[in-house]
């Protein structure tokens, strides 16, 4: 039993955030965290408190991260550099791997340049460090949390532009004191992709640096699953690149990629690169296996996409898709945060673990499920869950539900 702190300053901090807490759970925002015990090797089931769920909820896209190969290179790394890197990357945390991983994301992204951070939030909020102060950032509407509040600590202004209308972003130029533009190449939480192409015309015309956030694309898209942005034309590729190394990689990380005086400049002064442990070397050696797994395994690709195709055709037409998905995220427009909450409990009753997304992380009343697939779903797995939505989705009066998990 915890003793509860006694002083006043700890009881008035205690009783304000008490409040908050409850006024997020009545407006439905409250999150309750799934606790994973473990998940069976090599597969998205998930054991949550002794049930065995399925789940549609990681971002591990290419079912990698029980991949032997990749946890064969982080043993290796934690024998040969320890657990931790131990210190800052300037005051002697950078081990050799770090420098490899940096060469070899330089030449992956089509860069100049790559600096390595222990995460896409960190990397977001360090990439903007170069802005002066008061610039305004123009932002695609729903790009993430960390993005817009890169521009904050940058001690600039966001502009948002309406998602995914590049001729939008255009019109929010002739405002003076824009220093760049920055987006989401695949979106995360709708799954669509943003109009790269127009985006890099409408900066280069303004020799602005476009930002492009690869979070989504890594591992996913891209002739080598290196993302969107490497397959622009030369004179139009975005000056900056973030990738993180969370998601498709199934590591830990990010990186920033672009002209090297820039990569120069942030690994000296970014304070979230600076100030902060480098990242651990097992991780840099996981991503190092992954990219060098996605370079020799297409197939993952393309049956994550199969997946995706397959689980939109049986939906097609009986439930609405937030947009049109490019990557390995389906979004399902709910609007209600309660309702989305309610569709994703009865879900869990069934056995899926499919997540309502609610403000602030997607705009008020666009709550959604975010289905996010994976190259280790089987297609009776999916085809399972696309049964269960259906019996799950509100309609009135609610339905049983009877589809359940196919135990494969
Ligand atoms: C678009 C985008 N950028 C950055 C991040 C942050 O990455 P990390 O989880 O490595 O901090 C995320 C993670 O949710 C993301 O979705």
């Amino acid at each position: 039993m915890i003793e509860p702190l006694r002083s006043p300053g700890a009881s008035a901090l205690t009783e304000a955030c008490r409040q908050r807490l409850r006024r997020r759970e009545s407006e439905g925002l409250l999150r309750q965290a799934l606790v994973r015990d473990r998940a069976q090797e090599g597969t998205p089931w998930v054991i949550d408190h002794g049930r065995r769920l399925l789940g549609f909820a990681s971002n591990d896209y290419l079912g990698l991260a029980h991949d032997p190969r990749l946890a064969a290179a982080a043993a290796t790394a934690l024998e040969r550099y320890g657990t931790s890197a131990s210190a800052a990357g300037l005051l002697g945390g950078r081990t050799a791997l770090h420098a490899e991983l940096e060469a070899r994301l330089t030449e992956w992204l089509g860069q100049e340049a790559a600096l390595v951070l222990p995460s896409g939030y960190q990397a977001n909020l360090a990439a903007q460090a170069f802005l002066g102060r008061h610039a305004i950032v123009l932002h695609d509407r729903l790009n993430h949390a960390s993005l817009l509040e890169a521009t904050v600590l940058a001690r600039g202004r966001a502009r948002r532009y309406r998602h995914a209308d590049a001729a939008h972003c255009a019109s929010l130029l002739a405002q003076p004191g824009v220093e760049l533009i920055a987006t989401e190449s695949l979106f995360g939480m709708d799954g669509d992709a943003a109009p790269l192409a127009a985006l890099a015309e409408i900066a280069a015309h303004r020799s602005l640096p476009l930002l492009v956030d690869e979070a989504h694309a890594l591992g996913v898209l891209g002739p080598q699953g290196n993302g969107l942005a490497v397959s622009l034309p030369a004179d139009l590729r975005p000056a900056i690149i973030v990738g993180t190394f969370g998601k498709a990689l199934a590591s830990q990380g990010a990186c920033i990629a672009g002209p090297e005086a820039l990569i120069d400049f942030l690994r000296q002064v970014a304070a979230p690169a600076v100030y902060t442990t480098a990242l651990a070397p097992a991780a840099v050696a996981v991503t190092l296996k992954a990219i060098e797994v996605l370079r020799d395994e297409p197939d993952r690709r393309s049956i994550l996409r199969q997946r995706v195709q397959q689980f939109v055709a049986a939906i097609a037409g009986r439930l609405p898709l937030t947009a049109q998905p490019e990557g390995a995220v389906v979004g399902l427009l709910v609007g209600e945060a309660s309702r989305a909450v309610e569709i994703s409990r009865r879900l869990a009753d069934v056995g899926f673990v499919v997540p309502a997304i609610r403000p602030p992380t997607v705009p008020e009343g666009s709550s959604r499920l975010r289905v996010s697939l994976t190259a280790a779903h089987t297609e009776a797995q999916v085809e399972a869950l696309a049964a269960a939505l259906w019996a799950c989705w509100p309609r009135e009066p609610v339905p049983p539900t009877t589809a359940r998990v196919p135990q494969a």
